[in-house]
């Protein structure tokens, strides 16, 4: 199904990742059905999406976008019943997850694709209960949803290929940058990546090599303006000169080796927690993280403004 066919798209679980999936799927143009069974959800998520809608304003509203197409059912199974696409975000539990897949598979039309946002569980295990594994996917977007462009997308062993090209698809249609990713492994590509960052980070805190606000510095004012633009390994292409990649392998490739079997491999004993939180509540400096994010999410939105400027970049 493209995205000129999906035009209702249901969102299971309306906390933080469902809301702002909801806020994204509403100013794409699409019908969206939302459902969670906890008290007081569908003011929260009323309230989350009209404070997202004023960043998805900023970065132009599809045509036919509308805060009118969003309606609310505490009631799962009506709210699935005519989905074309359906996104689930309910908790990362794996005995509430795989609950949660084979009530939507009894629901939902046998043809639909159901995505997990899931962030860190296998698509095989939660599949295990549905009478049609066939199309279940995971769809695992990057926070915030409703601005961050990447979505990981991987099949279990049930999932058949046409469901994974379908979510594929549908995500792109509706302008996000999705991914395939070959093989199930737990946390997915982008967690594992940044997972692979902090560890090194707690373990130069933690060996006292640098503060936790250079280590911020280092990043945030480095390598990570570079990243924003283009991944590690075309940073290392470039890093290569005329040479490129192979020359920059030949030339550093020793040493990055070398700094690989050197790298820690920290524990969170309860010395580098408090070391690592007064860092942050140093380099918050009494600022309120709320402020922070309202910030970020500007800077962000104007990066993502200048990088659409910029096509042509992988
Ligand atoms: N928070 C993140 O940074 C992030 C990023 C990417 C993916 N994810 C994934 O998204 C999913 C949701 O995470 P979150 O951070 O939004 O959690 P959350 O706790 O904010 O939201 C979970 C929601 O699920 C609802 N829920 C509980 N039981 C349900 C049921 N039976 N049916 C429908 N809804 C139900 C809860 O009421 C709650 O509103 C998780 O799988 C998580 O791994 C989270």
């Amino acid at each position: 199904m493209t995205k000129s066919e999906i035009t209702q798209v249901a969102v299971v679980g309306t906390g933080v990742i469902g809301a702002s999936w909801t806020a994204y799927f509403l100013a794409q143009g699409l019908d969206v059905v939302a459902t969670d069974p906890a008290q007081g959800a569908e003011d929260h998520l009323r309230a989350d999406v009209a404070r997202h809608w004023r960043s998805l304003e900023a970065m132009g509203l599809a045509p036919g976008a509308s805060l009118d197409k969003l309606s609310f059912t505490s009631d799962l199974e009506a709210a699935v019943r005519n989905a074309q696409f359906i996104q689930e975000n309910g908790p990362e539990r794996l005995d509430i997850k795989a609950d949660l897949f084979r009530r939507l598979d009894a629901a939902a039309p046998s043809d639909v694709v159901v995505a997990s946002s899931s962030s860190g569980l296998l698509i095989s295990q939660v599949q295990t209960a549905c009478r049609h594994p066939e199309r279940i996917v995971l769809g695992h977007p990057f926070n915030p949803p409703h601005l961050i462009p990447l979505v990981e997308v991987v099949g279990g062993v049930g999932t058949a290929p046409e469901a994974i090209a379908t979510a594929l698809k549908f995500y792109a249609a509706i302008g996000k940058r999705p991914i395939h990713l070959r093989k199930e492994v737990a946390g997915h590509v982008a967690n594992r990546l940044q997972a692979a960052l902090w560890r090194e980070a707690f373990h130069l805190v933690d060996l006292g090599v640098a503060t936790v606000s250079d280590i911020d510095t280092a990043i945030a004012h480095g390598p990570g303006l570079r990243w924003a633009l283009l991944g590690p390994f075309l940073n290392l292409h470039l890093s290569g000169g005329r040479g490129g990649i192979d020359h920059v392998l030949n030339h550093l490739g020793p040493a990055i080796e070398s700094w690989w079997r050197d790298l820690g491999d920290p524990s969170l004993t309860p010395e580098l927690r408090h070391k690592v939180s007064d860092g942050v509540r140093e380099m918050l400096a009494g600022r309120s993280a709320e402020g922070m994010e309202t910030q970020r999410d500007a800077l962000l939105r104007d990066l993502l403004r200048a990088k659409s400027g910029s096509p042509d970049l992988p």
